[in-house]
Order: C-alpha cells, then sequence, then structure tokens
C-alpha cells in the first residue's frame, strides 16, 4: 500500500527560535511513535539552512515553500532548484493558491517549476484548487482538471513523480474544511485524469489541503483517494501536528 505524506506548510511563520521548538517538540514525539508515513514541513527559504541541520537526525524530510522557474540568472529575489537542493530540500510546494493569487502565477508558470524541481530531483508538491466562486458556480472539476492538465502537459510520464495537493481555496485558513465525501469526490476526478496520463500514477500521492486539523484528518484521511495532507495552520503546533501524523498510520 501507499505510504501517505503529511506535509506542513509554515507560510510566513516562524524564527530561529520558534523552528526549533517546533521540530525538537516534533522529534520528541515522533521518537516514542515511529511514523509509518512520510513526514515534511515546509519552511521559509531563510530558515532552510537551519531546517536542514535541525532534520538532518532523520524522519522528517525538508521542504520549500516556491522555486524559481528559471535555472539561472539575474531573478532577483528567486531561488533556483539546485539552490534548494544544496540545501538537502526533498520537497517543494508549487502553486500553491496563495502564489497564484497575490503572485499572478498561472497554470503555465506552476507547470515549469514543477519542472524545474524534477529535474534537480525534488518532488514537487503541486497545489490546484477551485476558489469559491468558482466551486458555487459548479466549476470545480474544470478548474482543477485545467490546472493539473498543464502539469501533465509539461511534465510527460514524469508527472508520476509528483504530489499533488487539492487544497479548495475557500477553505485554506479558514477553518472551513471540505466534507470527507467532497475531497474525496474531486481526489478521484484528479486520480482518474492521472491515471489516463501516466501508467505509473497509483505512485502519485495526491493530498487534501484546507483547514485541515487534529480533529477532522482521519475521517478525511480514511477516504479512499486521499493519501495524506498538506497542513497549514495546524502544522505550526506539534500537537496537533502529531496527532494528525497519527491519523495517517
Ligand atoms: P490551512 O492551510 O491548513 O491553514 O488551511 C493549508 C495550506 O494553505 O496549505
Amino acid at each position: 500500500m501507499k505510504k501517505k505524506l503529511i506535509a506542513g506548510n509554515w507560510k510566513m511563520n516562524g524564527s530561529l527560535a520558534a523552528n526549533e521548538a517546533l521540530v525538537r517538540a516534533l522529534q520528541a514525539g515522533l521518537a516514542t511513535h515511529t511514523a509509518s508515513c512520510d513526514v515534511a514541513v515546509c519552511v521559509p527559504a531563510p530558515y532552510l539552512a537551519q531546517a536542514q541541520g535541525l532534520l538532518a537526525a532523520g524522519g522528517i524530510a525538508l521542504g520549500a515553500q516556491d522555486v524559481s522557474a528559471f535555472e539561472v540568472g539575474a531573478y532577483t529575489g528567486e531561488a533556483s532548484a539546485s539552490m534548494l537542493k544544496e540545501f538537502g530540500v526533498r520537497y517543494c510546494l508549487v502553486g500553491h493558491s496563495e502564489r497564484r493569487l497575490y503572485h499572478g502565477e498561472t497554470d503555465v508558470l506552476v507547470a515549469t517549476k514543477a519542472q524545474r524541481a524534477l529535474a534537480a530531483g525534488i518532488t514537487p508538491i503541486v497545489c490546484i484548487g477551485e476558489t469559491l466562486a468558482e466551486r458555487e458556480a459548479g466549476r470545480t472539476e474544470e478548474v482543477v482538471k485545467r490546472q493539473l492538465a498543464a502539469v501533465i502537459a509539461a511534465n510527460g510520464h514524469c508527472v508520476s513523480e509528483i504530489v499533488v495537493a487539492y487544497e479548495p481555496v475557500w477553505a485554506i485558513g479558514t477553518g472551513k474544511t471540505a466534507s470527507p465525501e467532497q475531497a474525496q469526490q474531486v481526489h478521484a476526478v484528479l486520480r482518474a485524469q492521472l491515471h489516463a496520463a501516466s501508467a505509473h500514477a497509483d505512485r502519485i500521492q495526491i493530498l487534501y489541503g484546507g483547514s485541515m486539523n487534529a480533529a477532522n484528518a482521519n475521517q478525511l484521511l480514511a477516504q479512499a483517494d486521499i493519501d495524506g495532507g498538506l497542513i497549514g495552520g495546524a502544522a505550526l503546533k506539534s500537537a496537533d501536528f502529531l496527532t494528525i501524523i497519527a491519523a495517517a498510520q
């Protein structure tokens, strides 16, 4: 059976002291209860080196939150996939809805970022999801399929190496979670789309994200096509994150 993946997205939160306390608490929790799922934390870029050091003991993989679509050169403020790789980055979020919304990231740009990550040996966690207006207009399937199609088109058979995160935008940071049935329905659509694109689609983990927390993780993770979670707010509290990890066993 495919392992589940529980990935924390710290977003723009943390400090040297807070990061250390959080990682140490997670490590202490996992020491008594070795996780049988994959665990990762996606940290702000300035803390990659610190997190690399803290996570060297193993058990928790290092993730970044974004990567440049370019390989090298005059792109002020950007970090390339090969730079991330030098810091031991194993996963990288691409196309998070906050990047799509506040930084104008398009489907094509997100697909290129996924390509750059893969080329550097980093697993892109490709985030897709509909807004509330799109859901209410009955366009959920059309939107998520369009977002995923761009990544499939750019990455060909390598698409079997990605992780997909379905994150309905209306559920992110709002406390409004998609019901397990709503999430499962979209995951099944994405699974079918991936199967049509790759003979190895079975191995692709499709995560749910959007107000997943200690109380609702069990039910969400019990769905047939939900292979893990991308967790924002609850990933900043060690007890909550550990409870979600336990729910994924
Ligand atoms: P949330 O964020 O868990 O705080 O809703 C999830 C995400 O944005 O990845």
